[in-house]
């Protein structure tokens, strides 16, 4: 097999086999076919697309060229939750809790921030001492006595996507509806779990911008599974405005706790239950979406949840006396963005509050960056609220002089309507 071949098969718009995906595969992380054969067929596979067998055996060739993890033994169904990235994300830190607690075992491998969306582990290491980094064992000791665990993605797992996605970066194939799909599936079906919730964010804050696309990448998704012999779903969800009220990492803990404690932002709380609901049925831990939203209602309000974030935390080697600490979230410089207009709120872009979180701190431009846990932003108004003049609209948090430029961005980034709005949390779901 020759990878010129490939290379003009798939420019001349013709199918690939699944011995000749295999094949640029291997030989790419072999390091047997340089970059610039690969970069070519990127861009042929970014133009011309892909069938759904050609995606389900591109997502399993890159699945096999690492590891996998193997969770036979525990004899349960496991679960796990991915995001396409938004701002203001802690889905994972509340939902994963919430499961655990009904008995749905959730081995989770997440991943860093980079731009204008945080990521979770950086949430995760706000909190003192927790660790990301554990050794396959003790993620599977964890997993099997306390029924989760979030770590960081194993180098071992999928060394293609690694490689891939560094070349497509660079090289204008990132957007590409068929390549996002392998490489988000091959990730989540190389750490061996089951029943699979994608959250694919749509609008400006994200990377599909409308929900023609994000359907398409959903319906993808699934197809994959199901030849694979997965359980997925996907959600379709707002990412027009930021999640919640809280961005940042330390922040946004707080707010995470506070919406297993049944006190989140109604957004944020619509999105939690929604994600609850369709994976404690994908799990076949209820009958419907009604018995799943009593099981969700109960172990909110009995504090099971909060406990078993406590225990995961714990377990991963995070101090939970932190929480009891009132002065844990304690930034040096705060600055106050008043309105001078009234109505009720219209964020228009999230990703300009995004981009002032990563200004303030709270994210990287770049891998090696470091991250301030106390920058972030609190939306003291959100989208829809009423807002007077004078009001406080937003608080900006820093361990650093807050430069009053940002206070521009964000005013730029918002508009004010008469009347209230309607604004939808979940757009579609699709299972
Ligand atoms: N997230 C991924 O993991 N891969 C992509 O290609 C895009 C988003």
């Amino acid at each position: 097999m020759r990878i010129n071949e490939i290379i003009t098969k798939k420019a001349e718009k013709k199918e690939l086999t699944k011995e000749e995906i295999r094949f640029f595969v291997n030989g790419y992380v072999a390091n047997e076919i340089p970059d610039y054969q690969i970069a070519s067929l990127l861009m042929a596979i970014r133009l011309n697309g892909m069938t759904d067998d050609e995606t389900t055996y591109l997502t399993e060739a890159m699945m096999y060229s690492g590891e996998t993890l193997n969770w036979d033994f525990l004899h349960k169904i496991i679960a796990d939750k991915h995001s396409t990235g938004g701002v203001g994300d802690k889905v994972s830190i509340v939902l994963c809790p919430i499961l655990a607690a009904l008995d749905v075992t959730i081995a989770k491998m997440s991943g860093r921030g980079l731009g204008h969306t945080g990521g979770t582990l950086d949430k995760l290491e706000s909190i003192e001492g927790y660790t990301i980094s554990l050794t396959e064992k003790k993620f599977k000791e964890i997993v099997e006595k306390h029924g989760i665990a979030i770590v960081g993605q194993n180098e071992k797992l999928v060394p293609a996507d690694k490689k891939m996605y560094a070349l497509r970066d660079v090289t204008g194939t990132v957007e590409s509806i068929p390549l996002i799909a392998s490489s988000i599936m091959s990730k989540k079906l190389a750490t061996g779990s089951n029943c699979i919730l994608l959250d694919v964010k749509c609008g400006n804050g994200a990377f599909m911008k409308n929900v023609e696309n994000a359907k398409k990448l959903g319906s993808l998704m699934i197809a994959i599974g199901k030849k694979l012999g997965r359980k997925i779903a996907v959600e379709i969800t707002n990412m027009e405005q930021p999640l919640g009220k809280a961005i940042g990492n330390k922040i946004e803990v707080i707010e995470a706790i506070n919406t297993l404690k049944g006190n989140g932002p109604k957004d944020f709380t619509e999105i939690i239950y929604s994600s609850a609901k369709t994976l404690l049925v994908l799990a076949q831990k209820a009958k419907d979406e009604n018995e799943a939203k009593l099981l969700v209602d109960s172990v909110i309000s009995s504090g099971k949840a909060y406990q078993k974030f406590l225990e995961w935390i714990n377990a991963q080697g995070g101090n939970i006396k932190v929480f009891d600490n009132k002065n844990w979230f304690m930034p040096k410089y705060k600055y106050e963005v008043k309105s001078n207009l009234e109505g009720y709120l219209k964020i228009k872009s999230a990703i300009s509050f995004g981009l002032v979180a990563m200004k303030l701190g709270a994210g990287r431009t770049k891998k090696e960056d470091s991250i301030d846990y106390e920058a972030g932003i609190y939306l003291n108004k959100s989208s829809n609220e009423l807002v007077k003049k004078g009001d406080t609209l937003f608080t900006l948090y820093s361990s650093k002089p807050i430069d009053n430029n940002l206070e521009k961005e964000l005013l730029d980034s918002i508009e004010f309507s008469e009347k209230p709005y309607i604004i939808k949390s979940v757009f579609a779901k699709l299972i």
